[in-house]
């Protein structure tokens, strides 16, 4: 049975480190030639990324450039995806090295790992993410950190036990102008912050463009189909959109712990984001982006809301497309400070904007505005400006490889990305048992209401265990 490391040493260090005592004086046994050269690992971080689909790549990529580290595994429930995985892996380093895996424990079990990227489905998070911190992994992991609260919080449990680094996919931190942004107000530039707005998209987007294959299916059909919000179990719609899963695709382990449905291809890849058994609509896709940094302004990365009401228009239930197409949350803060996230309302804007006594500052991707035209010039903000002053990050994946070497850290660590997606969670649990609610940050408890105290976890299908 292997030994865990001790606290704060990586386990590929750590095997390094007493290995290196134990076996100096003696003559190798042929036997122990694999573990010997585990004994001597590069200075490089060895990676292993789970999730090959929309992210999975563009995080595999940042890792590929920087010198730091080797993606030295992959693993994917779908065949296409996996070949792709190594093909791009192999081909960046002009080698035959990097090693395909069907199921993440497997890979996860390797003794030259430092560290994962996980960018799989939120309804996996939390299984695969408490995995690899067990196995005292490092993580890169993705946003938002799980499906449910208490998903959230098993996995807040097992990377402070192992103390493991953790970086949340919540990149816009490293991005100057959100940076500026939340030192605009952590400084209190704009006064007293009264209310902040956070804008997140509607509707629900086809990122895998699958729709209109499905579309010319069923334009036949009497009552035309134009909307997967309209397809639902009992009708003709439904029975044309089910089919055999692909050959390539595991779709019963993908399905994992979350409710077994009949395959629909538009239910799958990036599209499970929008029914409620795998993700959690446009809400939930994008509060790990603006309101971690809305979070972040506060000074507001451990605290919560006090009072959450939530009101949204969702399709039916059980249909194939269930997320809120239309949502708005009203949350009461401390100190006095209210907070709107909505989407699609015209008059909260896309981005965070917080508002205090004295101005306002607005940030989002590809804009940023303030009270004040001065704070507006240059990427950061002049020194005289900023007495406090928050993280700098060279970039979130390469902080992400610093702070595996320092231990020291990240720019978005495990209870940040905790606290940045308990608004949304409340939010839509506030939407579902329709009113509001009381929230205890201190003991991460809704107040006095056991309805939807319920909501904040869910059952998992056997034999998946959380
Ligand atoms: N930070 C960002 O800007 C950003 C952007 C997009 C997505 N994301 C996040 O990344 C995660 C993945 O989203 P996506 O859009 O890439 O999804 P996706 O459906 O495009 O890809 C997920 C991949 O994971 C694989 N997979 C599913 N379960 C698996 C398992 N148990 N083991 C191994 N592989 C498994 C799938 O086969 C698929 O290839 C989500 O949490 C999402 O919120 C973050």
């Amino acid at each position: 049975m292997k030994k865990n490391p001790p606290t704060g040493i990586s386990r590929r260090r750590f095997i390094t480190q007493t290995a290196a005592v134990i076996t100096l004086p003696l003559i190798l046994p042929g036997c122990a030639t694999s573990f010997a050269r585990r004994t001597q690992p590069s200075n490089r971080i060895h990676v292993g990324v789970v999730g090959w689909g929309m992210q999975g790549p563009n995080n595999t990529r940042s890792f590929l450039v920087e010198d730091g580290c080797q993606v030295i595994a992959t693993c994917d429930l779908d065949k296409n995806h996996l070949q792709d995985a190594v093909n791009t892996i192999n081909d960046h380093y002009q080698t035959k090295d990097c090693t395909a895996y069907h199921d993440y424990r497997e890979m996860m079990a390797r003794e030259d790992l430092d560290a994962v990227m996980i960018a799989v489905p939120d309804h996996w998070h939390e299984l695969v993410a408490t995995e690899a911190a067990h196995r005292n992994l490092d993580i890169y992991g993705e946003k938002p950190l799980a499906k449910t609260v208490a998903e959230q919080q098993a996995i807040v449990r097992a990377v402070e036990k192992h103390k493991i680094i953790w970086q949340t996919g919540s990149w816009q931190r490293s991005q100057p102008p959100f940076h500026k942004a939340a030192e605009i107000v952590r400084n209190g530039l704009i006064g007293k912050v009264t209310h902040v707005e956070v804008g997140l998209p509607s509707g629900h987007t086809d990122f895998a463009g699958s729709a209109p294959e499905l579309f010319k299916r069923l334009v036949a059909l009497p009552d035309k189909v134009d909307n997967l919000a309209n397809v639902i179990p009992g009708t003709v719609a439904w029975d044309l959109a089910v089919t055999e899963p692909p050959q390539e695709l595991d779709y019963n382990t993908w399905i994992g712990p979350s409710k077994m449905e009949p395959y629909i291809k538009q239910r799958v890849y990036m599209n499970w984001r929008w029914n409620y058994n795998t993700g959690g609509g446009q809400l939930m896709d994008w509060v790990g982006h603006h309101v971690d940094i809305a979070h972040w302004g506060l000074g507001f990365d451990r605290s919560g809301p006090l009072e959450v009401e939530g009101h949204g228009e969702f399709p039916a239930a059980n249909a194939l497309w269930n997320t809120a197409t239309k949502y708005r949350i009203e949350l009461k803060y401390p100190e006095n400070i209210t907070m709107t996230i909505a989407g699609g309302f015209d008059d909260i804007k896309s981005g965070t904007k917080w508002i205090g006594t004295d101005g306002w500052v607005w940030v989002d991707r590809g804009g940023f505005d303030a009270s004040n035209l001065e704070w507006k010039k240059g990427k950061i903000l002049p020194e005289a400006l900023r007495q406090i002053k928050l993280y700098e990050s060279p970039g979130h994946w390469r902080n992400f490889l610093d702070c595996v070497r320092s231990r020291r850290p990240t720019i978005a660590p495990v209870e940040t990305a905790h606290h940045s997606a308990i608004p949304g969670h409340l939010g839509l649990i506030s939407m579902f048992v329709g009113r509001k609610i009381r929230w205890d940050n201190a003991s991460e408890t809704i107040i006095g209401d056991p309805e939807a105290s319920r909501l904040l976890t869910r059952a998992y299908r056997a034999p998946w265990k959380m």
